[in-house]
C-alpha cells in the first residue's frame, strides 16, 4: 500500500516530503498520520470518475470526521454524509454549509431529526416508515419541508467482510423494496416531507460494482412511475487495495458501470474509505519482541485501540518498518499491549529483524482507525498529524491522563 505519498527514500519510510522517523520522534507514538496530497488525488479520482455522471460527492464522515480533515474536505468542494447529530454538528463547526450534509443513519433519535431540521439539513435518508412519520410531524411543527431520500434495501449480497455488508435482507439497514413502493403510493401521506429520491448503501469494500449496479437499477424501478423522483443516491462502498485486496476495482469501474442507468438523474455518492484509507498511516514503536510457538511477536505500543479494524473486521493492513530496516525477512506477529487475543495488528507481516525501538507503519487507515479508536484498558487515544509537503502539524492532541478522568470529575462537582 505504498503510493505516492506514503514512499521509501534511502530505504526509510516517509511522508510527501517529511522523513517519518523525524515526526515520530517528535510527536511520539502511536501516533496517526495523514497526507493531505493524497487525499487531494484521491478527490481528483473521485471527481474524473464521477463527474461525467454530474455526481455530488458528499464525504462519508464516519470514516475520518478529523475537523481539519472536514475542512480541507469541505474546501474541496465536497458535501458530506453524516449518520449522526454529533457528526453533523462537527461538519458545521468545519464550516461545512448545512444544504451540502446528506443525514442517514438507521436510527435517528427524534431529537437528531429535530437537531438536523433546526441547522436546515439538505437531505434525509430515510430507513422506516416510524423514522418518516417522526420526521414528517417534526417538520410540520417547524413549517420546513426537508427532502427525503428513502433507503432502498435491495436485498443484494455484497461480496465484503459480512460486518460490512448491508443491503442484504438480513441486515438492519432500509426498507424492503415492497414497502418502498408502497410508501411512495401513499406520499400524500406524509405532506410535510419532499420525498424526491432513492438511496441504496449495499456495503463497504466492495468487490465489484455488480451488486450496486443491481441496486440501483431496483431503486430506480421502484421510482420509474412517479417522475419527480429523480434523486438516486447510490452510497459509498468503493474499495482500496489493502493486502489481498489489490486487484479491486477502483471508482472509474463503479462509475462505468453506473452510466448507463443514470442519464435523467440526479446523482449522489457518499464515498468515505476511497477518499481518505490510504492517505493515512498508523505509527507505532517496537516495545518487546519474543518467540512463543514457533511464532515471533512483534510488540508494539500500538494496539486494537488504536486500530479495531483488524480484530473487529480481520482486516489485513501492510505492516512496514519506518526506518531503513535491511537483512533477511520472516513473518511475525505484530501486536498490542491491550489484554485480548484479538489485539493484533497483522498476524503475518513480513518484517526483517526488530529491535526495542524500531517503528513500523501500519499503512492505509486512515479510514474507520482513528474514529474507532478507543479507551480501552485506559489508553489514551493518540495525536493526528497532517503534511503537507515538507510540512507537518498536529491537527489533535494525544489524548492525557487528565482527559480520562475528566468527565468523571465534572460528574462528581455537580
Ligand atoms: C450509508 C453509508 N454511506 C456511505 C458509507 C461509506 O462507505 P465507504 O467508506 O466504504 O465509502 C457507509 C459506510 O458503510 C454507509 O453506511
Amino acid at each position: 500500500m505504498l503510493n505516492e505519498a506514503f514512499h521509501r527514500r534511502d530505504g526509510a519510510l516517509w511522508c510527501e516530503d517529511v522523513p517519518l522517523d523525524a515526526l515520530a520522534e517528535a510527536v511520539g507514538t502511536p501516533v496517526y498520520v495523514y497526507s493531505a496530497g493524497r487525499i487531494a488525488a484521491n478527490v481528483a479520482r473521485l471527481r474524473a470518475a464521477f463527474d461525467p455522471l454530474g455526481a455530488a460527492i458528499h464525504y462519508s464522515l464516519k470514516a475520518n470526521a478529523n475537523l481539519t480533515l472536514i475542512g480541507l474536505l469541505h474546501g474541496a468542494g465536497l458535501g458530506m454524509d453524516a449518520v449522526s447529530a454529533g457528526e453533523i454538528y462537527r461538519a458545521l463547526n468545519a464550516g461545512v454549509a448545512p444544504e451540502r450534509i446528506v443525514f442517514a443513519g438507521v436510527g435517528k433519535t427524534p431529537q437528531e431529526l429535530a437537531y438536523a431540521l433546526d441547522a436546515g439539513i439538505g437531505w434525509f435518508n430515510v430507513e422506516s416508515e416510524a423514522e418518516l412519520r417522526t420526521l414528517d410531524t417534526l417538520a410540520g411543527q417547524r413549517n420546513v419541508r426537508p427532502h427525503v431520500a428513502l433507503r432502498v434495501n435491495p436485498g443484494v449480497e455484497a461480496q465484503t467482510h459480512r460486518h460490512i455488508a448491508t443491503g442484504h435482507f438480513g441486515a438492519k439497514f432500509g426498507l424492503p423494496p415492497t414497502e418502498v413502493a408502497d410508501i411512495l403510493a401513499r406520499r400524500a401521506d406524509y405532506p410535510h416531507v419532499d420525498l424526491a429520491g432513492l438511496h441504496v448503501h449495499i456495503g463497504s469494500q466492495l468487490a465489484r460494482p455488480d451488486e450496486t449496479v443491481e441496486a440501483a437499477r431496483t431503486a430506480q424501478a421502484l421510482a420509474a412511475p412517479y417522475p419527480d423522483v429523480r434523486t438516486l443516491n447510490i452510497g459509498g462502498g468503493f474499495p482500496v487495495a489493502y493486502v489481498g485486496d489489490e486487484g479491486y476495482p477502483g471508482p472509474q469501474a463503479f462509475a462505468a458501470a453506473l452510466a448507463p442507468l443514470l442519464g435523467g438523474w440526479q446523482v449522489k455518492i457518499e464515498p468515505g474509505r476511497s477518499i481518505i484509507a490510504d492517505a493515512g498511516a498508523l505509527l507505532v514503536s517496537v516495545l518487546y519482541v519474543k518467540t512463543q510457538g514457533g511464532q515471533r511477536f512483534v510488540l508494539t505500543d500500538g494496539s486494537m485501540t488504536e486500530l479495531i479494524r483488524p480484530a473487529l473486521y480481520d482486516a489485513v493492513h501492510p505492516v512496514v518498518p519506518v526506518g531503513n530496516l535491511s537483512g533477511d525477512v520472516s513473518d511475525a506477529v505484530v501486536a498490542g499491549p491491550v489484554c485480548e487475543s484479538a489485539d493484533v495488528l497483522n498476524r503475518c507481516a513480513p518484517l526483517p529483524d526488530m529491535r526495542s525501538g524500531d517503528r513500523l507503519a501500519v499503512l492505509g487507515t486512515g479510514a474507520y482507525g482513528m474514529v474507532m479508536a478507543s479507551n480501552y484498558n485506559m489508553r489514551v487515544r493518540p495525536p493526528e498529524v497532517l503534511v503537507q509537503g515538507a510540512a507537518w502539524r498536529v491537527i489533535r492532541r494525544r489524548e492525557t491522563w487528565d482527559d480520562l478522568l475528566a468527565l468523571e470529575r465534572e460528574a462528581d462537582s455537580k
